[in-house]
Parts: C-alpha cells; structure tokens; sequence
C-alpha cells in the first residue's frame, strides 16, 4: 500500500515536526513514559506551570498535581497497565494542578496513549480551569445576592404600600379619639351622643386598617404567581447548591429523597426555590453546633390527592417553645442576625400557590417543615 505523504518523512523531519507541536500548541502538553517520567514539556506547559521544559524532562509528573491525584498518579498507571481500566485516559477529568510557585488550581486532564511494542507513552493536555470556575462562582454569588435582595424590596414595598394606605384610617381614628378627649368633660348632656358616635367612627375605621392589611397581604400574594409545571428534582437541586453559598456550614450533608410519580408540580420555580432555600438555611441555622448536622428533604405524594409534600427535615435541637405560636409571624425570629421574616415569606408563597405549609416534631429529634404544591398530572391522550 502507498505510504502517505507524511508516512514518507524521516526521523529528523518528525522529531522537527513534533519539536513545532510542543512549541505551538494551545493547550499545555506534556508526555511521559509508563513510569510517569516527563519526556517532553510544551512551550504552553511552560507558561501554565511556571517551569522550564528543561528542568522539567526527566522528572516525576506527579510533582504537577495537587492532594489526593498527587499522591495516587503512579497507582493510577500502575492500575491501568495491569487492568487495561481506564481512569482518566481518552476520557478527560477535572484534577487539582499545582504551580512552581505551590499555587494549587484546577485544570481539565485528558490523556491519549501509545503502544511501542512493550513501552507505553502517555500524552496529557491540560486546560487552566480557573477563570471557568471563578465565573461559575460569581453566578452563584449573584444569584444569591439577588434572591436576597428580592426578599428586602419585596418588604419595601409591602411596607410602603402599607404606611401608604393605613395613613388614611389611621389619621381619621386619631383625630376622632382626640376630639373624643377634648368632650370627655363637658358638661352638656347632647355631648354623650356625640361622644359615642366618634368613638364608633373610630373602631369602624381601626377595622377598616385591618381589612387593608389583610387585602394587601392576598394581592401580594396573587400578583406574583406565575405557576408552570416545572420538574421538581432540578428545582430542589439548584435550591440546595443556592443556599449553600457563603454559608459556614456549606459542608452540612443534604440528602435529597423523591418518591415515583411527583416528577413535575405547578409552581413558580423561583419562588418555590426561596421556600426550599429558606428552610434548608433555617435548618442549617439549627445545626449550626452540631458536628453530626444532618438535612434531609423528602417529595411525596401528599394526603390530599393531586398535590406533593416537600419535607425539609434537620436533626438539629428541634423549634424554641417560645416560637412553636408565633412561627410564621413576620419578624418573630430567636436569632441575633436573623430578620425573623424567612418562614413568613415561605408562609405567603405556598399559599399564594394553593398549598399549605406546617411545621413538625421530628420523632428522632429534630424538626421537619412540609409543604405541599398542586402536582402536575400526566394528561390521559
Ligand atoms: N429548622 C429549625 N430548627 C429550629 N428552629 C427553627 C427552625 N426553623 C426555624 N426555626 C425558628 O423559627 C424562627 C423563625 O424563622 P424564620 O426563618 O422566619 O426567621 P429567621 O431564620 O430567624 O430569620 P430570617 O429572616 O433571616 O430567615 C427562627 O428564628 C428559629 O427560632
Ligand atoms: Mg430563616
């Protein structure tokens, strides 16, 4: 058969050719024997590492990698040559790099191979990850920023919306009162019949406040709703990564438990996910001292047909009795920092979305918050 064109170059040609690709390619490039001996180090690998190929040729490879990849490489290839398993070879993986300078950072790792009879050489590219990841981190950091400071203007605005409203009633209920004082002590008996008229005129109006707040509080409510079906495993992962941003305890295991059939449910993604993040950061809040913390959120189908239950579960030393009345009161909270606001929001948002939502003892110490949400049934065709 007729060799091609590149079959035909002679050792000196493809020992220039492979000396370009070392000094060419993108990604930093670095072969090594079945000993994990470096061979060639490319101009590349120069830049990413901070070391000079001639330093570098003839040393360990492991002397690049971090932690655990650091000291399990020669056992990788030892596994591979004995096994034929492939760890990371004509696959790619994520391994922790470290610099001449010690810096450790992540890279992406993929590794070709070459048979020479019994001799292998291995080829590795490896991709800066740093700037990816941080990106990926300032997302998640805005995101939280922004689920937090929808939380404040969603508090402005209510209490704007309210002091707007209330001032009517309540100037009026003030200026009868006081009207009522400067009569108190006259003498003239027609000055009883007015007396009592203002004081009801009163009351009529303190009620009337009261009807504004609880008119304001169901508007809020269903003004904000924009319920889809949306899967539910996705949306209780995405809250579980969100609420454990720039939280102490990120470290806290959260387990996540789906039942069959509670796949899809009607809500408000965004809206549902501050429920969920609200209490898995109220429940990491509880477990705050415990070395043993432990989450658990459970979907299932709930009692009532057509709607699932979101259980939120901690171990920690379950509700301050103090609390257990007045738990879903807007600003009652135990905590220094806390604005006592979380489980009202939540209150108002499962609602708003037909469900409801109650707090729990948990058998095994502990408390547990269940919600429920309209699930989405499959349509019969
Ligand atoms: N999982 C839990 N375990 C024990 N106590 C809890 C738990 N969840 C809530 N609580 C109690 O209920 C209170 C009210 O919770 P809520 O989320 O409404 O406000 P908060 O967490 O104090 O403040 P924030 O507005 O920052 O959420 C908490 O202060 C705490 O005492
Ligand atoms: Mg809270």
């Amino acid at each position: 058969m007729d060799k091609t064109p590149f079959e035909t170059l002679d050792a000196p040609a493809l020992q220039l050719h492979f000396e370009s690709i070392l000094d060419s390619v993108p990604d930093a490039m670095v072969v090594t024997d079945e000993a994990g001996i470096i061979l060639a180090f490319s101009r590349a690998a120069e830049k990413l590492f901070g070391y000079l190929a001639a330093d570098m040729t003839g040393q360990p490879v492991a002397r690049l990698m971090s932690g655990r990849d650091r000291a399990n490489h020669d056992s990788y290839i030892g596994a591979y040559l004995r096994t034929g398993e492939r760890q990371i070879i004509g696959r790619g993986r994520v391994v922790l790099a470290a610099r001449a300078d010690g810096t450790v950072f992540p890279i992406d790792l993929k590794v070709g191979e070459a048979r020479i009879g019994e001799r292998y050489l291995f080829t590795a590219f490896m991709r800066d990850l740093t700037e990816q990841q941080s990106a990926e981190l300032r997302m998640q950091e805005m995101q939280a920023e922004l689920v937090h400071f929808s939380r404040l203007s969603a508090v402005g605005t209510m209490a704007s919306a309210l002091a707007h409203e209330l001032n009517q009633p309540l100037t009026a209920v003030a200026n009868y009162l006081e009207a009522s004082r400067d009569l108190i002590d006259s003498p003239d008996p027609d000055v009883k019949e007015i007396l009592r008229e203002a004081l009801s005129e009163a009351a009529v109006q303190a009620v009337r406040a009261g009807d504004i707040v609880r008119k304001l509080r169901s508007y809020v409510s269903r003004g904000e709703v924009d319920a889809h079906a949306v899967p539910l495993a996705p949306l209780l992962a995405d809250a579980i990564a969100l609420s454990k941003i720039s939280r102490d305890r990120a470290d806290i295991p959260v387990k996540v438990e789906m039942a069959k059939g509670v796949d899809r449910v009607l809500a408000d993604a965004i809206q549902i996910q501050q429920v969920v993040i609200n209490l898995i950061r109220n429940a990491m809040d509880a477990l705050a001292d415990r070395q043993d913390g432990a989450i658990v959120l459970r979907a299932f189908q709930a009692d009532e047909p057509g709607f699932v239950t979101i259980e939120v579960c901690d171990n920690g030393p379950g509700l301050p009795a103090e609390m257990q009345q007045i738990l879903f009161k807007p600003f009652a909270t135990t905590k220094s920092h806390g604005m006592g606001l979380g489980l009202s929001i939540c209150q108002t948002i499962v609602e708003a979305h037909g469900g409801t939502i109650r707090a729990m003892p948990r058998p095994t110490g502990g408390s547990c918050f269940r919600f429920t949400l309209r699930q989405e049934l499959a349509r019969a065709v």
